[in-house]
């Protein structure tokens, strides 16, 4: 069969193409282990309720020796739990969140709070709110019919 030699040219440079994405992620991710930054921690979601970090007494604000805040907090449709919180202005407030059923996504408007809460994964971002007010927490990734309702809301206290 014959070729055309341009067309030859290239099939070899698609090829080639080809081969160097492949290599490049093989030899990133196997090689090299690197993987997109984030938090991985994984968390059985089916279980939250049955104890540990995310059972439902051990919920909300807690305040660390260092001054800052841990908020821990499960996102299931159709809200974050708990509802309502409060948290200082001018200090790190780190926030871990599990969901207990499907995709849920967290935003703080006004602030760079905002993160993907994967089921089975523990989600944790730091963030500091440098003015007291109302703040609502919302979700920002479809998780079904009442999406729109699932949100709570955080007062910040000078
Ligand atoms: Cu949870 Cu949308």
């Amino acid at each position: 069969m014959h070729i055309n030699p341009l067309e030859k040219k290239w099939l070899f440079a698609s090829l080639a193409l080809v081969a160097v994405f492949l290599g490049s992620i093989f030899y990133t991710a196997f090689e090299r282990n690197i993987h997109p930054p984030s938090h991985v921690e994984t968390v059985d979601s089916a279980k939250l309720h049955l104890g540990g970090e995310f059972a439902e007494d051990k919920l909300g604000v807690v305040g660390q020796a260092d001054g800052s805040v841990r908020v821990t907090l499960v996102a299931g449709r159709y809200g974050f739990y708990p509802r309502q919180m409060s948290v200082p202005a001018g200090r790190p407030v780190t926030f871990r969140i599990a969901s207990m059923d499907v995709l849920h996504g967290v935003h703080v408007p006004m602030t760079n709070m905002g993160t993907m809460v994967v089921p089975g994964y523990v989600a944790q971002v730091t963030t500091v709110f440098p003015k007291p007010g109302e703040y609502p927490m919302l979700c920002n990734e479809y998780c079904g019919m009442g999406h729109d309702h699932m949100w709570s809301r955080i007062t910040v206290v000078a």
